[in-house]
């Protein structure tokens, strides 16, 4: 099948009604739309007019590069999408950051995808940090 991606123009819209189609009720419009506008790579694929994947880099573009919200619909996942997500995803950070310094490349992964990072080189370090979380009330 051919899949359209796009870059840095996946909406908010569309963020959250892929959001929802695997983790339930999405954030509000008004962050998503600012998540949008302050993240430094967007990748969404189609299938026609039908968003069925996404992914985002977020950082500071120079030390600190941070994958968020890798999604394939549930329907389309086990067909290679994910792996063209990641791919698109480390492709912009060999273009954008500082060759030869030995960027790295952080996400936060549930502990049933850990497989499928590894299978692109990620390793869990757990046993040296612990992700911490605050939420502002
Ligand atoms: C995780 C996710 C993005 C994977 O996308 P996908 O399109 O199904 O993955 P792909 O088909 O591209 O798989 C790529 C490879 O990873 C493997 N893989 C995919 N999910 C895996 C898993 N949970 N455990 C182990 N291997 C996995 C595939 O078998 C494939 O291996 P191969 O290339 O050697 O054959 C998708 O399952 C998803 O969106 N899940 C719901 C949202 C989510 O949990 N996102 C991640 C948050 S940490």
């Amino acid at each position: 099948m051919e899949y359209t991606v796009r870059y840095n123009e996946l909406t908010a819209e569309q963020f959250i009604e892929l959001w929802e189609t695997v983790w339930g009720q999405g954030p509000t419009l008004e962050q998503t739309r600012l998540a949008m506008e302050h993240t430094l790579f967007r990748v969404s694929v189609f299938d026609g007019e039908t968003i069925i994947a996404m992914a985002r880099m977020i950082g500071d573009m120079g030390l600190d590069y941070y994958i968020k919200d890798v999604i394939v619909r549930p329907e389309y996942q086990g067909k290679g999408i994910g792996r063209l997500l990641i791919g698109e995803l480390l492709g912009f950070v060999r273009k954008s950051g500082i060759s030869g310094t030995g960027i790295f490349v952080e996400l936060c992964a549930m502990p049933d995808k850990i497989p499928f990072y590894e299978k692109f080189g990620f390793e869990a370090n757990e046993a040296q940090r612990l992700k911490m979380m605050y939420q502002i009330p």
